[in-house]
């Protein structure tokens, strides 16, 4: 059986970021499933992305189910579910929408945390929207009840709610185009592309996302959209441009640019 030290030195020499964290986790997961540890870091090595090979993605208090066609969520969205949680108002059930859901880390995070929140998912991969039922089918079942999951365009669904949603959310795609060889492999070669690209600047989601808020929030009601940590300003101003209000830009917690929020005005 390959070592852990073994297994990390060839990740290392791969260029993979965390490699005796992943080798670690490989052979754990090797170890508890009777999978070959071999293939696993072999697949490593290659740059799949760790969180394919062990089937999962700890996200908040979920182990989201992750796999080919699906974004692998991310650390740094973590915070985006507290400014949800902060934004929804102190009244009985709440009404909030994913939009650009994936998985559904954020959503059912926050249909798992909050008591009484509905909560509409919307995303438009067929792959994708297969993982985050599969998602929602983990959640407790109160939770589950209050979820929604439209397979729909971000402009198309839900039809039913507008003028009354008190928190609109998205971590939508966000990487300018010229940005391709920034990227690492594993987002490059496995997350899907529907999911990382966004036009010449990286802003032509977020445009949509912020203008399809402004039809779906109440009056007070708050919209909270990630961003890439060189739109720090730039997404605020297309917040503005589209008349939202209270307008701020928030860090992550590595201290660099991540989230906008912004208020609807009553
Ligand atoms: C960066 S991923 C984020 C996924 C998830 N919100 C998360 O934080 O892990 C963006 C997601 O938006 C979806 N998407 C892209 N364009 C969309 C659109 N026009 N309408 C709905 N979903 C869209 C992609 O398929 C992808 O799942």
């Amino acid at each position: 059986m390959i070592t852990i030290r073994e297994a990390a030195r060839r990740l290392a020499a791969a260029g993979v970021a965390s490699p005796e964290n992943d080798a670690r986790l490989l052979l754990r997961h090797a170890e508890a499933t009777g999978a070959d540890p071999e293939a696993l870091v072999a697949a490593r090595e290659s740059r799949v992305p760790l969180q394919h090979l062990v089937g999962s993605a700890g996200f908040r208090y979920l182990d989201l189910a992750v796999g080919p066609g699906v974004f692998v969520p991310r650390p740094e969205t973590e915070v985006v579910v507290e400014a949800v949680l902060a934004a929804i108002p102190d009244h009985p059930q709440p009404r909030v929408v994913d939009l650009c859901a994936g998985s559904g880390a954020i959503g059912l995070s926050v249909a798992h945390e909050h008591p009484s929140a509905r909560v509409d998912v919307v995303e438009v991969s067929e792959t994708a929207v297969e993982w985050l039922r599969r998602n929602l089918g983990a959640l407790r079942d109160d939770a589950q009840e209050r979820v929604r999951v439209h397979h729909a365009d971000l402009e198309a669904a839900p039809t039913d709610v507008d003028g009354q949603v008190d928190v609109v959310v998205s971590n939508p795609p966000y990487v300018a185009l010229h940005e391709r060889d920034l990227v690492d492999a594993e987002v490059k070669d496995h997350d899907p592309g529907v999911a990382l690209w966004a036009g010449e600047d990286g802003l032509d989601v977020i445009r949509r996302v912020v203008q399809r808020a402004t039809v779906l929030l109440r009056p007070g009601g708050v919209l909270v959209v990630e961003h890439s940590d060189r739109q720090g300003e730039s997404a605020p101003e297309v917040f503005a441009a589209a008349g939202l209000v209270a307008v701020s830009d928030h860090l992550d917690l590595t201290g660099r640019p991540r989230f906008t929020t912004g208020t609807r005005p009553s």
